[in-house]
This record gives C-alpha cells, sequence and structure tokens, in this order.
C-alpha cells in the first residue's frame, strides 16, 4: 500500500519559554485544563455560566443525533445582552471600542454609548418589520455601525449575515439570495487606501436581483451623493436619531441561529455556516480570555475586517462579552503610511496585537523603517491567524515588533469551528516559531492517516477533531446533506477540518496547509508550507508559495513564486540560489524545478494565499474563476512570466 502520510522535513530548533510576567495566567490555566480532562461536560458547563442567561440551562450537550449536536439547548439568553448591557450597567463608562478612522477621525465609544446606539437601531429595524427569526444582509466597512449592526440584530433575535465590504455586486447578491434576507444595512461608501469604494451602489445593483430584500439602511459615511430608492432605502442617521434608546432583547434558545457567515469553499457555491447563540458565545468568550490572557487594563486589537469570522468572534462577540477595550481601524495598513499600524499601537497604547500572516510579511516586505520611529512597548502579546506562519515572518514579528518579549499565540482555526483551537497558552505554552501549539482545553484533535489510523508522532496527516465543542457550526444553512458530506462522511463520526497536520515529540502542532494543496514529488507527499517556509528563511524573500505541477520524471514537480523584501535584486544568480538555499535547507526533494519572481502573489479577499491559481498557471491551464481574488491584476503578470521562463527554458535539471 502507497505511504500516504504527508512527509515533514522541517527542522525548527529555536523555542521560547513563557516569559515570567504570565506566571498568574500559568497557573489559573492549569487548573482550566485539569478540569477540561476530569469532566469534559461539567466544564463546558461552567464556561457557558460566563454569560447571563435569562433562563439557565440543564441539559449541557444533546449528542442523540450527530453530527447535530445541540448545546444548552433548554437555556435562554440574549447575545446583545451579555455583550452590552451587563457592562453598561456595572461600568458603562468604560470604553468598548476606540474607532480610528481611515482619514483620522477619531472616536471613543463607552459600553454605554455601544448599549444606546444598539437599541436605537434595533427600534428602527423592528420599525421596518425585522422579526426574530429573520435574516438581514450586512454589507459595511469597518466603521462602528457594523459591531452595532451585529448586535442590533441579535437583540432582535435576527439572524444577520455579513458580507466582506470588498465582495463584488453579484457576490453580495448570491449570499442574499441563500438565506433569504429581507433587509440590507450598507453605507454609502467606505475608505479604502485613500480611495472610495462605492458600496452602496453595489448593493443597488445586488438588490436589482433581490426581490426578497424590502428594505435598506444606509450610513453615510463619506457623505457622497447616492442613488436613493423612494420606500425602499433609509438613511440611518434619520432612523435612529428619535429612536429609544431601550430595546427589550428578544430572548432566544441557546440553539437558535446568532448568524450565518459564507466562505467560499474551494470549489462551487459559498457555503453558509450557521453559529448557536449560547455555545457560540461561550466558546468565543472563554477562548478570548484564555488565548489572549486578558487583563482589565489591556487595550486589546484585533487588527481583522468583521466580514471574517475572525472579526465576529474577536472584534466583537468574545472582547464584548468579556467587556475587553478595543481598537477598531477603518482602513488600509498604508494610508497615509505604511506605518499607520504603529503609529495606533503607540496611540492608544495598544498590549494586545491580533493579525494575520499575510500582514505581517507584507510588513517585512515594505522593511524595518516605518516601526522604528514608534514606542511599541506597550505591546505585550502578539497573535497570528489565518495562515501557518512561516519560521521567519514568526521571528520577525517577535524580534520587530514584540520587541523579543512578547509570547506569540499562532492560533488555528476557522470559520466552521467558531472559534480557536489550537493555539499556545501565553503563560503555559513554549512556543516554537511555526507551530500552533496544542489544543485549548477542552478540544479534542488528532492527525489520521487515510484509513482513519492516528499516524503516530512526527508523521504529517489529515487533522480532525475528535469531540464535539459549544461554538462548532451547527449545519450549512439550508443543506444539511452537505454539513455532513463534506465534514463528516469522510471518517465516520470525526470532524474533518480539510488541513494537513502534524505532532512534534512535544506534542506541538504543525499546520501543513489545505489537503488539497499537498504536492507528490516522486511518491513523497510534500507539504506546499514547508517549502514556502525555506524560500521565507532567505534573506531575500518576504513571500513565497509553493505549488505542484505534473512532471513525467517525478510525478509532480514544485514550481514555486516569490516575491521579494524591498529592494532585492531579482537575477538569475538569485534565483539559482534561491532553489539551492530549499535544497539546502529541507532536502534535495523539496528542491523547486522553478523560481518565478513576482511583485504580489494571488490572494483571497482575506488575504490567503491561492494556490489553485497558481497551479493552474503552472500547469498552463485555462485560469479558474479569478473574480474572488483581492488582486486579480497579478495573475496575469505571474502568467507571463512563467511562460516567459519556460520558453527560456529554465527548469528540469
Ligand atoms: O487552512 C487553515 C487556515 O485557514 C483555514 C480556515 O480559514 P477561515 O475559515 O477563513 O478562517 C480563518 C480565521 C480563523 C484553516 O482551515 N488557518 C487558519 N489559522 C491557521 C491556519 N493555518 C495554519 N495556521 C493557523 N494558525
Amino acid at each position: 500500500m502507497a505511504d500516504t502520510h504527508i512527509s515533514s522535513l522541517e527542522v525548527e530548533a529555536r523555542a521560547f519559554a513563557p516569559p515570567s510576567g504570565f506566571s498568574a495566567h500559568a497557573a489559573t490555566m492549569l487548573d482550566v485544563h485539569e478540569a477540561a480532562r476530569r469532566d469534559p461536560l461539567e466544564f463546558w458547563a461552567e464556561q457557558a455560566r460566563r454569560l447571563t442567561w435569562e433562563q439557565p440551562f440543564v441539559e449541557v450537550l444533546d449528542d442523540s443525533r450527530p453530527p447535530f449536536y445541540r448545546w444548552f439547548a433548554d437555556g435562554r439568553l440574549n447575545a446583545s445582552v451579555n455583550c452590552v448591557d451587563r457592562h453598561a450597567s456595572e461600568r458603562g463608562g468604560r470604553v468598548a471600542y476606540y474607532f480610528e478612522g481611515e482619514p483620522g477621525d477619531r472616536e471613543q465609544i463607552t459600553y454605554r454609548d455601544l448599549k444606546e446606539r444598539v437599541c436605537r437601531l434595533a427600534n428602527a429595524l423592528a420599525g421596518l418589520g425585522v422579526a426574530p427569526g429573520d435574516r438581514v444582509a450586512i454589507y459595511m466597512g469597518m466603521v462602528p455601525e457594523l459591531p452595532v449592526a451585529m448586535l442590533a440584530c441579535a437583540r432582535l433575535g435576527a439572524i444577520h449575515t455579513v458580507v466582506f465590504g470588498g465582495f463584488a455586486p453579484e457576490s453580495l447578491a448570491d449570499r442574499i439570495k441563500d438565506c433569504g434576507c429581507s433587509v440590507l444595512i450598507t453605507q454609502d461608501e467606505a475608505w479604502r487606501a485613500g480611495k472610495r469604494i462605492p458600496l452602496k451602489q453595489n448593493a443597488d445593483r445586488a438588490l436589482a436581483s433581490c426581490p426578497g430584500v424590502h428594505s435598506s439602511v444606509v450610513v453615510r459615511r463619506t457623505g457622497a451623493d447616492v442613488d436613493w430608492v423612494e420606500g425602499r432605502d433609509h438613511d440611518y442617521a434619520q432612523i435612529t436619531e428619535n429612536a429609544s434608546t431601550e430595546f427589550a432583547p428578544h430572548v432566544v434558545g441557546a440553539e437558535d441561529p446568532l448568524f450565518i457567515l459564507y466562505t467560499s469553499g474551494t470549489t462551487g457555491r459559498p457555503k453558509g455556516i450557521v453559529h448557536s447563540t449560547g455555545g457560540y458565545l461561550t466558546g468565543a468568550a472563554a477562548t478570548h480570555s484564555w488565548v489572549f490572557d486578558l487583563r482589565h487594563d489591556d487595550i486589546y486589537w484585533c487588527a481583522a475586517d468583521c466580514g471574517w469570522i475572525t472579526g465576529h468572534t474577536y472584534i466583537v462577540y468574545g472582547p464584548l462579552a468579556n467587556g475587553a477595550t478595543s481598537v477598531l481601524y477603518e482602513g488600509a495598513p498604508n494610508h497615509p503610511s505604511p506605518s499607520r499600524w504603529w503609529e495606533i499601537v503607540e496611540r492608544y497604547q495598544v498590549s494586545i496585537l491580533y493579525t494575520a500572516p499575510t500582514a505581517i510579511r507584507t510588513f517585512m516586505k515594505w522593511g524595518d523603517e516605518h516601526l522604528a520611529a514608534h514606542d511599541l512597548s506597550s505591546l505585550r502579546l502578539l497573535g497570528t491567524v489565518g495562515e501557518a506562519i512561516n519560521p521567519e515572518a514568526w521571528m520577525w514579528y517577535r524580534e520587530r515588533v514584540g520587541g523579543g518579549r512578547c509570547p506569540i499565540v499562532d492560533t488555528w482555526w476557522q470559520t466552521e469551528t467558531g472559534s480557536i483551537m489550537i493555539s499556545p497558552l501565553p503563560g503555559l505554552t513554549v512556543t516554537k516559531p511555526g507551530s500552533a501549539g496544542e489544543p485549548l482545553p477542552g478540544i479534542n484533535a488528532a492527525i489520521v492517516d487515510e484509513q482513519g489510523e492516528p499516524t503516530g508522532q512526527g508523521r504529517g496527516g489529515y487533522l480532525v477533531l475528535t469531540e464535539p465543542w459549544p461554538s462548532m457550526m451547527r449545519t450549512l444553512w439550508g443543506d444539511d446533506e452537505r454539513y455532513v458530506e463534506t465534514y463528516w462522511s469522510r471518517f465516520g463520526g470525526l470532524y474533518l477540518a480539510g488541513d494537513g497536520a502534524r505532532q512534534d515529540e512535544d506534542g506541538h502542532y504543525w499546520l501543513l496547509g489545505r489537503i488539497d494543496d499537498v504536492v507528490n514529488v516522486s511518491g513523497h507527499r510534500l507539504s506546499t508550507i514547508e517549502v514556502e517556509s525555506a524560500l521565507v528563511s532567505h534573506p531575500a524573500v518576504a513571500e513565497a508559495a509553493g505549488v505542484g505541477r505534473a512532471d513525467e520524471r517525478t510525478g509532480q514537480a514544485i514550481a514555486a513564486f516569490v516575491t521579494l523584501i524591498g529592494d532585492a535584486d531579482g537575477n538569475e544568480g538569485l534565483i539559482l540560489d534561491l532553489r539551492d538555499h530549499v535544497a539546502a535547507t529541507i532536502g534535495a526533494i523539496a528542491k523547486p524545478a522553478s523560481v518565478v519572481l513576482t511583485d504580489d502573489l494571488p490572494k483571497t479577499r482575506s488575504g490567503k494565499i491561492m494556490r489553485r491559481l497558481l497551479r493552474d498557471v503552472s500547469e498552463e491551464r485555462q485560469l479558474g474563476d479569478i473574480t474572488t481574488l483581492a488582486n486579480s491584476e497579478v495573475v496575469e503578470e505571474i502568467a507571463a512570466q512563467a511562460r516567459q521562463r519556460r520558453s527560456a527554458g529554465e527548469d528540469e535539471e
């Protein structure tokens, strides 16, 4: 039988002990781990008691109909009460969000303000006929009205579906139609890198094919003139201005959906991931406090967008449930200059920063000088999410941003899991550049081979979750069958994450990328992330993607695409050097057959490298759908370069 495990060639010897300032956290987390081991259900029940329940639950887990698990199902609560009211009544003057607009406008929003805004909008939405269980689409930039809109829906018992403001009208329309939204909340225009993004105009185009939407609410952000459909469109300021600042929360069952969030699978139509109210909020609040060691005086900044799950869980629901003070930034990281983020850290004295590897590699590319002029000494903890982080990018984050003193939490999770599943705990875990640490308390993971058997230490395989957890997705909207088929059918009863991983001798997890991205060279299944990390460890490289393309001799060969740091000289010598560097770092088997230098790599709108397109380019296939890319223009450029290199006969030695 063929060896089906994923070879892992990367050897990373660097490791960092938790700093002593986190020892209180270490003691707490040891107890939490112990409680989870002793009695998992009682443990989760205890975590759920972080929340305020209108009717306490009795049953913790109903597992009578797997994989349709139900958590805390006889309990009743309201998410906005948990995120806003309990803090507004006890310490209403506490800042919930420091909002920083891209043009430089600023606003402080206390929990008391937040409650008033949420109630006003809930009243206005109720006036438009929004009722419990209705779906409301939210298509906005990162302005305070976005979390307010999410919470107003929650207050009413309506289900929100946030569509990232970078999506085109067609994507918005598809999502609105899939879940049958009746109302859309949007804004005139959004600011992005100094440009105006015409959200209302896009929304109008989308709504042309969505007759089910009877009303839209429009926030005036830039004040631009926009088309107006009388009777359908409502000005946010006008309809909330005289609305009451009280709105009796609609109490829902713990299993009632809080939101639907669409995630584009690798192929096919987007999947509407459905999250519950009680279980989701429990996972969001618990993990946010454990992983970020949240303290009362922290200024927390998750630099994601509310259009993604990271924004839902770690900008809105987790931090607000925990009464945290967050920074909310509207715009691009390089507007008006590449030091914008570091100005923000300094201005608000940010102590916890949570971002994505793509942002970190971009800052590396822009150069260290943009950080140098800013005092980043307030930072005490750094986090990353979204892709595997290359060890060199991790080291750069640690040294240049964290001054060598901040632990890094590399958090693995998915839209589907709702909250962080695998992550170092800053007080407990010895962190290693590129490793996501271990499953959190109450989370059970394993790595299995094609037969569903554990691969054993050091060997890569499929990452699965073996027990249900409260913040897990409940189904795909309107498609229970696809839910079962996609996540639960491969290894009956185990949740298939779709990622490769291996565990090292300390039990730490190393993510190896999506299973679909594995490359098979001469019968060895290699993870592209390891080839990429080897390339990024070369001093001239900022970012790299490796993909497999058909090869007569070896089955597949590795084609590499590389972006250089700042003004590194991309000559032929460097290309040879890069190929040798990979061979020397992880072995000759992984040596790229070709290297294309490019100004940028094709990325999804959430910043993930789109390897599928690079495979198409490498195999000279007709390019698949590129409309979902954040930067579609780079694809043609890369394709042209790849063609040029092929005709120059670079490949295959
Ligand atoms: O492949 C994994 C990668 O992102 C996928 C989930 O993407 P999404 O649903 O958009 O959610 C992103 C934010 C949670 C995963 O299947 N991924 C996420 N975090 C990591 C990661 N890969 C490696 N390391 C991570 N820390």
